[in-house]
């Protein structure tokens, strides 16, 4: 009997633990859908939720790959940048066409994602030999590549934040979750959004608002909310929510742009951005190509401005003509797609 016991307890110990019931069919709770998580065992289910225009919990949906592809102009044994890992969409398919003799440096700043998608994409079979995972903010990509003796035939970035990081109510992006009111891509450095709001002045909020959003309502939304100690993305949504003078209709508009704004500000992404740009003759070899998405009006002015500057000053030889934006197909698929822009430019 003794025995028995013992051996009831090893092989209870020896099971995974049995994942909790739900009510009613799917697990509604980010952390809780399995299936999603597990892209590998339960494809099926994956491939139903991309084809209903959602992102599976923990992937992100790379975004105009073919376009991004064409701009680069890659061929087998390049060498280049992906400034942005992510979940490794791009990198992957860049990796497809550099490789074999080709290296691809994968940089993210998030230090949560970096090791899994370094993983993925290892057990992809992409090796040491043809590809790099560095954790690094893209300010510092010309550092990078100096480090190790290399110029770049191309560098790619692709702006913002991941769905792994959107979706994720631990990471505190989104006023759709309850979570921490973090927002930090890199949450070992600077000041979370909850710290950033309780210190920001309403004069320095409205402009963060004006600036990183192009909020209409920044001024009282500013009066309302600066200096605020609030701990929760909940907390925010619900203050904001109760400001009079928000229209109602628009109210998750409002919403969805005081949040960019508090997470732009907390990230510091104009000013790693600007680094970013400042630094690209040097990472390019003559005739290499830089090509970004961006997602907002605050990215792609930037981008754009940099690009013609170096145009004029001789830096850069072609700028893309405008802008690229997914196809409508792919806006169909992919919501996230639909704010999109594409730019290039090549070094002279
Ligand atoms: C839109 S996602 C990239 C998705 C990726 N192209 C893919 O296919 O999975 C943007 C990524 O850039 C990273 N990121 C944003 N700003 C950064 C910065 N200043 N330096 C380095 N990485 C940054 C984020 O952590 C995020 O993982």
């Amino acid at each position: 009997m003794a025995l028995m016991t013992e051996q009831g307890t090893d092989d209870a110990a020896a099971r995974p633990p049995r994942r909790k019931r739900y009510h009613g069919k799917n697990p509604r709770r980010f952390e809780d859908k399995y299936k999603e998580h597990d892209p590998g065992r339960y494809a099926e289910t994956v491939a139903k939720v991309i084809a209903s225009g959602k992102t599976p919990a923990g992937s992100h949906i790379p975004i105009m790959v073919d376009e991004c592809l064409e701009a680069l102009r890659l061929k087998p044994g390049m060498i280049g940048v992906d400034a942005t890992l992510g979940y490794g969409g791009h990198a992957a398919r860049i990796l497809d066409r550099i490789t074999p003799s080709g290296i691809l440096i994968g940089a993210d700043q998030d230090p949560i994602e970096l090791p899994k998608t370094e993983r993925r994409l290892r057990d992809k079979g992409y090796g040491a030999e043809c590809f790099v995972a560095v954790r690094s903010n893209y300010a510092g990509v010309a550092k990078l590549l100096g480090e190790r003796g290399l110029s770049a035939d191309f560098v790619f970035a692709d702006l913002g934040c991941s769905s792994m990081q959107f979706d994720d109510p631990a990471r505190g992006f989104s006023f759709k979750h309850e979570g921490p009111l973090d927002m930090r891509m890199n949450p070992t450095r600077g000041l979370s959004g909850s710290e950033w709001l309780a210190r920001t002045d309403a004069g320095k909020l409205e402009r963060a608002l004006r600036e990183n959003a192009d909020e209409p309502r920044a001024e009282i939304i500013a009066a309302a909310l600066a200096g605020r100690s609030m701990k929760t993305t909940t907390e925010l949504a619900d203050a904001l929510r109760s400001i009079t003078g928000l229209h109602d209709d628009e109210k998750d508009l409002t919403l969805r742009r005081v949040f960019q704004a508090i997470r732009i500000a907390v990230n510091e992404e104009f000013i790693a951005l600007e680094a970013f740009l400042r630094s690209l003759p040097d990472c390019l070899k003559p005739g290499g190509r830089v090509a970004i998405l961006t997602f907002h009006s605050g990215e792609d002015r930037r981008v754009k401005k940099s690009f013609q500057a170096g145009l004029r000053d001789g830096l850069f030889s072609e700028i893309s003509d405008g802008v690229i934006t997914a196809g409508s197909e792919e806006r169909h698929r992919n919501p996230r797609s639909a704010p999109a822009k594409l730019r290039w430019a090549t070094r002279a």
